[in-house]
């Protein structure tokens, strides 16, 4: 694997809304991150990808963008943008922008040019398609629920594809015009300083083009619009193609949104000559997914949660870098989701963010995961803002779950458990904005908050803190950032296992996924602890030991050893 300068970095995603609010308008803002730039510095990130800011009517929360070089005024201006990446750049912390090309906003300037006249140059920049007799082309079904077909207003039967909401028009990768536009728009922020991109569901920007119908997945007669990608070939045309015009003149560091890709091609996106330089590693987040929606899913268990881990690193570490999450602002918050209730505690916590940052890959953390987060409970769909969760909420009412009952489903899987503001302090709205926030602040920020987290010695965020230091500490950052990942004993019921293996240093990680206690036999004999989440101790040589054979683990107890025979 050719090294690269970001293998060795932690990164970290802000959801700019519900950031840090710095003019009391209730959503957060620009200059809300530049003042936490260096809390930021002290948490040991360096790249931040920042969700979309360009200026967007908010259907999708900006994934609807109207243009792609302006910054949409409730976040700030072109002005704090170059602050912001000034501020940055002092700090050694990378920016990386959202790039959402797959669609645009139905307010962007070519979607109304293409309205004034379908078959002029600019209605080529969609798909634009003849219906059956006033009803959709094909039988798709959006990501957000209801046909990916909108009639196209003033026309009797014709139909623009939109496989996310109906503002959020597809755009057609097809046309070299189009293409060359966005590569245009590329190159452009790089210019300006930034560091790379995070591509938004780029897996969907190649069709395909028969827009013929699929057997139906659901009594609505639809089926999901991702079925067709398993007959659209070519991706990987597209975004070598983008790679080559836009990305590798400027180094760019890129990460894509990767879902429903197929095993065989990982090396055409992260091997050495790949189109990305990154994806991120969805196989977690995937598990207990249903056809059927939301109130389908089943429960994830810490098992499977580490056998689809163990599984994705090894079809990718001898290929490249995948980055780890537990989360983002499309998924329910980690904590509240993987770990068993009894696990919900800082303790817990820990062992979760041991397991991440210690796996194999890039770690990307989603703002408050540092300090555990939780999900909401939402008692009223009213307090619901997120479009997808509105149509899962209506799926599960449809399929006849109560009123409570559906909200319990929403409580666990809605995206607007991620979109919180972020817990600063104890005062009002968590310190997030001295106005009213754009989405009420979870109920438990009196005591899941930052300041009270950094004062604290044995806390999250400080153990977060210690695991980032780990990787660019000289002594273990080959075998952590390179180190091969092996398994252990992954037989065994709640535990999750594995080894590290550098060039001179192994290192043996131990989580105790239940509550019970245990007693474990070593495999071999270890002389060190580097890290312990039962113990605020985190130097490795106050805590060198006499060679030992096994080990009693507490419940949720997690470690890092190092392993004798390494000569580290
Ligand atoms: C990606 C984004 C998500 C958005 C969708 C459409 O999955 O992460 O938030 O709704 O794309 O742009
Ligand atoms: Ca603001």
């Amino acid at each position: 694997m050719r090294k690269r300068w970001w293998h060795n970095k932690t990164a970290y995603q802000i959801y700019p809304k519900s950031f840090k609010d710095s003019n009391g308008d209730g959503i957060g803002d620009l200059r809300g991150i530049i003042e936490k730039l260096d809390y930021l510095k002290d948490l040991g990130i360096g790249i931040v990808w920042i969700s979309p800011i360009y200026q967007s009517p908010f259907v999708d929360q900006g994934y609807d963008i109207s243009d792609y070089y302006a910054i949409d005024p409730a976040f700030g201006t072109m002005e704090d943008m170059e602050e912001l990446l000034a501020q940055a750049k002092k700090r050694d912390i990378a920016i990386v922008m959202d790039l959402v090309v797959n669609h645009c906003s139905d307010q962007h300037a070519w979607f109304q040019e293409a309205l004034k006249d379908p078959f002029g140059p600019y209605g080529d920049y969609f798909y634009i398609r003849e219906g059956k007799n006033g009803n959709p082309p094909c039988n798709w079904r959006s990501y957000f629920g209801g046909s990916v077909w909108e009639p196209l207003p003033g026309y009797d039967n014709l139909f623009y594809l939109h496989l996310f909401a109906k503002e959020q028009p597809d755009l057609n990768w097809e046309n070299p015009k189009l293409r060359q536009e966005i590569y245009r728009m590329i190159r452009w922020w790089l210019k300006k300083g930034v560091s790379g991109f995070r591509l938004d569901a780029i897996i969907n920007i190649k069709k395909d083009l028969r827009f013929q119908d699929f057997p139906a997945d659901r009594e609505d007669g639809m089926c999901a619009g991702t079925t067709m990608l398993a007959y659209a070939d070519g991706v990987t045309d597209f975004l070598m193609e983008m790679h080559k015009e836009a990305f590798a003149p400027y180094d760019a560091f890129t990460i894509g949104e990767l879902f429903d890709f197929r095993p065989e091609e990982m090396e055409r996106y992260i091997g050495d000559q790949g189109c990305f330089e990154s994806i991120f590693d969805f196989a977690p987040h995937l598990l207990g997914a249903s056809e059927n929606g939301w109130y389908d899913r089943k429960k994830v268990t810490m098992d499977e949660f580490r056998d689809a881990v163990f599984e994705s690193k090894a079809i990718s570490q001898e290929i490249g870098m995948m980055a780890n999450i537990i989360e983002n602002h499309d998924e329910p918050r980690g904590v509240s989701r993987y770990l068993p209730k009894s696990g919900q505690t800082e303790r817990g916590k820990k062992l979760l963010a041991g397991i991440s940052l210690m796996t194999f890959g890039l770690p990307f953390l989603y703002q408050g995961q540092e300090i555990g987060m939780t999900n909401k409970e939402f008692r009223s769909i009213r307090e619901v803002d997120d479009i997808n969760t509105l149509d899962e909420y209506q799926v599960a009412r449809d399929h006849g779950l109560t009123e409570e009952e559906a909200l319990r489903v929403i409580s666990q899987m809605s995206r607007d458990n991620a979109r919180t503001p972020m817990q600063w302090s104890d005062e009002a709205h968590g310190g997030f904005t001295e106005g009213i926030p754009w989405l009420p602040v979870n109920e438990n920020y009196q005591q899941i908050r930052a300041d009270e987290q950094q004062k604290r010695e044995d806390s999250l965020l400080n153990f977060y803190k210690k695991l980032i230091a780990l990787r660019t500490n000289p002594k273990y950052e080959e075998v952590i950032v390179y180190g091969k990942q092996e398994p252990l004993n992954q037989a065994l019921d709640n535990f999750t296992g594995f080894y590290r293996k550098g060039k001179e240093t192994t290192l043996l990680i131990l989580a105790n996924t239940q509550e019970e206690p245990r007693s474990l036999k070593l495999p071999v004999p270890v002389r060190r602890i580097v890290l312990d989440n039962c113990s605020a101790v985190s130097s490795a040589e106050e805590h060198a030991f006499d060679s030992v054979n096994s080990i009693t683990l507490e419940g949720y107890q997690f470690l890092v050893l190092e392993v004798e025979d390494s000569n580290g």
